[in-house]
């Protein structure tokens, strides 16, 4: 091949690079941190990408924005190996990896129709976060159901 290799996206200058997406979650990781494009901020998103550790990825670069590791956890449903790296003038300045919280509220919906979440009184969904990597569940805190991650992952 004559053509040289490029980079698919380039190193960003400032902003924050989630790496080691599961592959094929990305759009669900930006539906998670409520990133729509809208904002304004230069998004880069790529799928399937080849990765040594995990054979394929996602990875998701925000520029301008500084996203705080605890305010991306909730990723960590979706894509339980992903790490967050902090770019300040095209170094990463803070890498950590995404833990799942112990509870989530207010994000999904318990798939139970009989549940009190469903009905009209103002409560919000809950969930208790069970399991670990891809058998991450969530268990209604209101009436004990379980949603399994490919349950989950339909909702976002
Ligand atoms: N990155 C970027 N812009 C920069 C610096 C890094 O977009 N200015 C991206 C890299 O392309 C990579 C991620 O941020 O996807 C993490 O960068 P780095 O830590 O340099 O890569 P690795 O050492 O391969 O990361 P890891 O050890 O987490 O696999
Ligand atoms: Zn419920």
């Amino acid at each position: 091949m004559s053509e040289k290799r490029e980079l698919r996206v380039e190193k960003i200058k400032d902003g924050t690079v989630i790496d080691h997406i599961t592959a094929g979650t990305a759009l669900a990781v930006l539906r998670i941190l409520g990133i729509t494009g809208r904002e304004g901020f230069i998004v880069s998103v790529l799928m399937n990408v080849p990765s040594g550790k995990l054979g394929k990825k996602d990875i998701v670069k925000v520029e301008g924005r500084e996203l705080a590791p605890e305010e991306v956890d909730r990723i960590a449903l979706v894509a339980p190996n992903a790490t967050i790296n902090i770019i300040r003038n095209f170094e990463v300045a803070r890498k950590e990896r995404v833990k799942p919280p112990s509870m989530i509220t207010g994000v999904l919906k318990c798939p139970n129709v009989a549940c009190i979440t469903n009905s009209r009184e103002p409560i919000k969904p809950t969930f208790h976060v069970e399991g670990e990597g891809e058998n991450l569940r969530l268990r209604c805190y209101y009436c004990g159901t379980i949603m399994s991650r490919e349950e989950f992952l339909k909702q976002f």
